[in-house]
């Protein structure tokens, strides 16, 4: 296995062109190759174990090597293995698993939509947003707004409402019909002497005024995620979304959660837009919907939204959208188990708990830090801000690379942790099912990497 991995390793690069990678890299370095996983621990291709603080990418909530999570797929494959949904196809796996997402759902939610990733999800729910409008007489509204540092991911259309400029470099990208509005930062982008309070409705009274320049009637939807992820484990001051929805709804914007990195347990709630008041007229999931074990996505929309595609079926017949993968048989088995499994095993609660655990560790360990700015995050999300400056909150000269030294010294010594360089950020979410014993392995682990580079 070793042998024969590394061997592969070697041939990596003369035929793979691997996503959000440095081809330079790949050449001088070769790729990271992981070969098995079991709980918590991921093994390299040279025999080393290493404790995976990010879950893959953000997404094995039921942590590594699930048996039975194997077993149901094998089970799918071999009894029907793939067919499509499109015509009104359909097959037994995804009925129950469309029950089951809007059983633990937000309860406005009231259908499903299906398909094979988090981009496809937002893409197919600015589409649906588009129908939405237009089905109500309203075909001008085009428009969506995005923040600053937001992730929603990297198609055309979803890396337009990507707020990390390094996903528009070199590319013709946004496209225009994105709006962009400030990240909901306080420790970034407070201004001298501003309250959180007055920060908040500084926010909120941005989104106001852009409202009213490019008028109600030109703009779709509004993007969040609960928790900003990739743009740094971001949560909004207090009472934002409560006076966002507010706004939006009086303007006939529709709240769009993206819940790819949030949803099925991640802050210690099965949803984070309900955990922060959101109520999101639709929601993006997919990542922790199958624990990583297939690709897979869930969109939902509230009922409001469906009673207007349904009358609109009657004038304009079929919803032209969709994916081969829709509704995979095997991709919807493998789903619906894992979320019994989180429900069984209680990983929600466990994520709560333990993640309260994680956070204290931090807390102890680093808040003193002069090169530590800020601990953030819910449940088991969390970010470490690196500064330059402690009192001035000056972050870090990306150039310097602190994220990704730190993140190279804690892998050399058996611990995963994702870097955010242009956020100058530290990323943890590890599955779910990660133990107290494993989070001391984690921070000790971190601690020690952020006092190498760093000095303590
Ligand atoms: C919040 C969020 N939305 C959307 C996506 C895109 O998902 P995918 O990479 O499956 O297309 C991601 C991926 O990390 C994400 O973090």
């Amino acid at each position: 296995m070793n042998n024969e991995a590394n061997a592969l390793a070697k041939r990596d690069a003369e035929v793979i062109l691997h996503p959000a990678s440095s081809i330079t890299a790949l050449l001088d370095n070769g790729p990271d190759m992981i070969v098995s996983a079991n709980g918590c621990y991921v093994t390299d291709a040279d025999e080393n174990q290493l404790l995976d603080g990010v879950a893959g990418l953000w997404c094995v909530n039921a942590g590594y090597g699930r048996t039975e999570l194997a077993q149901v797929m094998k089970e799918a494959a071999e009894q029907l293995g793939y067919y499509h949904s499109f015509s009104n196809a359909s097959n037994p796996w995804q009925v129950q698993l469309a029950e089951k997402i809007l059983q633990v759902a937000p309860d406005n939610m009231g259908k499903v939509f299906f398909g094979s990733g988090g981009s496809d999800a937002n893409d197919s729910l600015i589409k649906i947003a588009w129908h939405y409008h237009t089905l109500r007489g309203n075909s001008e509204k085009i428009k969506v707004i995005a923040r600053q540092q937001a992730y929603h991911g990297t198609s055309i259309s979803t890396a337009s409402l990507t707020g990390l400029g390094g996903f528009h470099k070199d590319f013709p990208l946004p496209l225009d019909f994105v709006l962009r509005v400030e990240c909901p930062h306080y420790y970034t982008r407070a201004q001298d002497g501003e309250s959180e309070v007055e920060f908040c409705d500084r926010l909120i009274a941005e989104v106001k005024n852009l409202i009213e320049t490019e008028g109600a009637h030109t703009i779709a939807a509004f993007f969040a995620e609960p928790i900003h992820a990739a743009g740094g484990i971001i949560e909004p001051p207090a009472g934002y979304y409560p006076k966002l929805k507010k706004l939006l709804s009086d303007n006939d914007i529709l709240l769009v959660a993206d819940e790819v990195v949030c949803g099925y347990g991640r802050l210690g709630s099965w949803f984070g837009s309900t955990l922060l008041d959101m109520e999101a007229d639709m929601i993006s999931t997919a990542k922790g919907l199958t624990s990583g074990y297939f690709p897979m996505s869930a969109a939902m929309m509230s009922d409001t939204i469906w009673e207007v595609l349904k009358e609109g079926s009657a004038k304009l017949g079929a919803f032209s959208h969709g994916y081969t993968y829709s509704g995979h048989p095997i991709g919807c088995a493998v789903a619906l188990a894992n979320l019994m499994l989180i429900e069984n095993e209680s990983l929600v609660e466990r994520a709560r708990e333990n993640g309260a655990y994680l956070h204290r560790r931090l807390a102890e360990r680093l808040s003193e830090h002069s090169k530590v700015g800020e601990i953030r995050g819910r449940g088991l999300l969390a970010g470490i801000q690196l500064v330059e400056d402690k009192n001035e909150c000056k972050l870090p000269d990306p150039a310097q690379k602190w994220p990704a030294k730190i993140c190279q010294h804690a892998r050399k010594n058996g611990v995963i942790v994702r870097p955010l360089p242009s956020v100058g950020t530290l990323a943890i979410s590890p599955p779910l099912t990660i133990s107290t014993t494993e989070i001391d392995q984690l921070v000790d682990t971190l601690v020690n990497a952020i006092n190498f580079v760093l000095g303590d």
